[in-house]
């Protein structure tokens, strides 16, 4: 029978340290809530002595969200523990995550202390825990930077005294994976009551090894591995839950399982970077836009005619529809053919290699073919003429020192409908306006404005994703207002799912 690893998201804390990326109650139970969904065993809720505001997103994260055990940082502090273990009241499996700095410089320059001492005191914190909770997990920060032999010694003095995980951070993200892995082996081989509790990875990217060296962890006995969507977190960010959970599912020589709900990886993953204004890189592995793209002609003659040849992972086991074949300048005919398919046009012989001229001279002067490029080529009416739903009317207002309104009004199916809305901008305000007019609930996952030129009188394209039903809707324009151009994107993504 396969190990379990188990999972340990700090989205939620380590994540949502980064300036930037605060959400309120509402959004954090949100978050809390699709991790549950996503088959995460722990979510780390908060700091709850850092601000009131931590404090009440633990407490009801833990009223909302059942299946997973919740935890809440505190440092090696008596009053920090009171109020973690406070906060976890309502939880239905809780954990108190406490800890103190290990290596030499946090010992000697952060804490002002001595090695023997940060002993008794981290024995002092995770028994004082334990009065509150039976699960104790001890953080060794920069135990990265931490001696092997006086690591030991803190993790089976922590181990007696009662903790139930071990996590040995590389908080600076200094290590390399053979380094950290023979930390974990060393731990493994050395403390003699390390059978009593489970070793945990928490690894930062600042030389971009957090995954690497995450793995090279679990690979030598830590079976639980903090993680993050996306990989958000402190500075470059920690280890993201995506690449564990889809290393060790696509490496069949690795016999070890979690719990993750892969196919939930990808709007997981839209969601945290919507409500945390972070975007997500477009190569990023697994979740970015072009993991799952491919754009030279070799390349995609290869995926469509074996998707292995090029990819390691299928897309929908992490919730993408399928692979996209990016039309470009570098694509061959195979690719052309293929996406004129899809639109029903099927085309072979001279007739498909004269679109393939046009489509070269268009592609040379346009980076990225859209579908409705294509429709052009074949000499058919572009979708937005008999599309179901047309933008008639827009006015807005918007300003400094004005609250930004819209008023948009549509032609649906030939029958217009008005609606006004504000918002905190005017594009916000427009798009509001539509989805009140729709009925369809649709959620906007990505827009990209792009000027082609530099100049102020320059056409603006406008590119949008939304899900809707847990699929993913694509949708263009371009206007040299870009309000307008917004408000035609977003419409022509929702003609999409009509
Ligand atoms: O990086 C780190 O060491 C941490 C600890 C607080 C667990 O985030
Ligand atoms: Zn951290």
């Amino acid at each position: 029978m396969s190990e379990r690893l188990y999972i340990f998201d700090t989205t939620l804390r380590d994540g949502e340290q980064v300036p930037g990326c605060q959400l309120n109650t509402v959004e954090k139970i949100e978050v809390a809530k699709a991790l549950e969904a996503l088959g995460v065993d722990i979510i780390e809720a908060g700091f709850p002595i850092s601000s009131p505001g931590d404090f009440k997103s633990v407490v009801e994260i833990s009223k909302a969200v059942r299946k997973p055990t919740i935890c809440a940082l505190t440092r090696a502090v008596e009053k920090d523990i009171e109020v973690a273990a406070d906060s976890l009241k309502h939880a239905k499996y809780k954990r108190i995550h406490t800890g103190i700095g290990t290596s030499f410089y946090h010992i000697h320059y952060k804490l002002n202390s001595n090695e023997e001492e940060i002993i008794e005191r981290a024995v002092k914190a995770v028994k004082y825990a334990k009065k509150f909770v039976e699960d104790v997990e001890f953080y060794a920060e920069d135990a990265g930077r931490t001696e092997n032999e006086y690591l030991a010694r803190v993790i089976e003095a922590v181990v007696a005294a009662g903790a139930t995980v071990l996590n040995i951070p590389d908080t600076t993200g200094y290590t390399l994976p053979h380094e950290f892995g023979a930390k974990i082996k060393y731990l493994k081989e050395n403390v003699k009551n390390i059978d009593k509790a489970i070793i945990s990875t928490h690894c930062h990217n600042d030389l971009g090894m957090a995954t690497a060296n995450t793995v090279s962890g679990i690979l030598n006995g830590a079976r639980q591995a903090e993680v993050t969507i996306n990989g958000i977190g402190e500075r470059a960010g920690n280890t993201s839950l995506e690449e564990v959970v889809m290393t060790l599912k696509s490496r069949k020589n690795i016999d070890i399982e979690t719990n993750i709900n892969t196919k939930n990886i990808y709007k997981t993953s839209r969601l945290v970077s919507s409500l945390m204004n972070m975007p997500v890189q477009p190569n990023k592995a697994i979740v970015g836009r072009n993991a799952f793209a491919h754009s030279s002609g070799i390349h995609q003659d290869g995926v469509l005619k074996n998707r292995e040849n090029y990819e390691i992972i299928d897309p929908i086991d992490v919730g993408v529809s399928e692979s996209s074949i990016a039309l470009t300048a570098r694509s061959g005919r195979a690719a052309l053919k293929h996406r004129l398919k899809l639109l029903g046009y099927e085309l072979n012989g001279d007739k498909l290699d004269k679109i393939y001229e046009k489509f070269l001279e268009l592609a040379d002067k346009k980076k990225d073919i859209k579908d409705e490029d294509l429709e052009v080529l074949v000499g058919k009416t572009p979708s937005s003429e008999t599309a179901k739903i047309k933008l008639a009317h827009l006015q807005v207002l918007a300003g400094k020192s004005t609250i930004p309104m819209a008023t948009v009004t549509l032609d649906i199916d030939s029958e217009e409908f008005t609606a006004t809305e504000s918002g905190n901008g005017p594009v916000d305000a427009a798009l509001k306006a539509v989805k009140s007019l729709i009925r369809h609930k649709v959620r906007l996952e990505e827009y990209l404005v792009q000027a082609i030129t530099k100049g102020s009188d320059d056409l603006g394209k406008v590119h949008i994703q939304i899900e809707n039903k847990g699929k993913v809707y694509y949708g263009f324009s371009g206007n040299t207002d870009i309000i307008t151009a917004s408000v035609e994107a977003f419409i022509d993504a929702i003609n999409k799912i009509v």
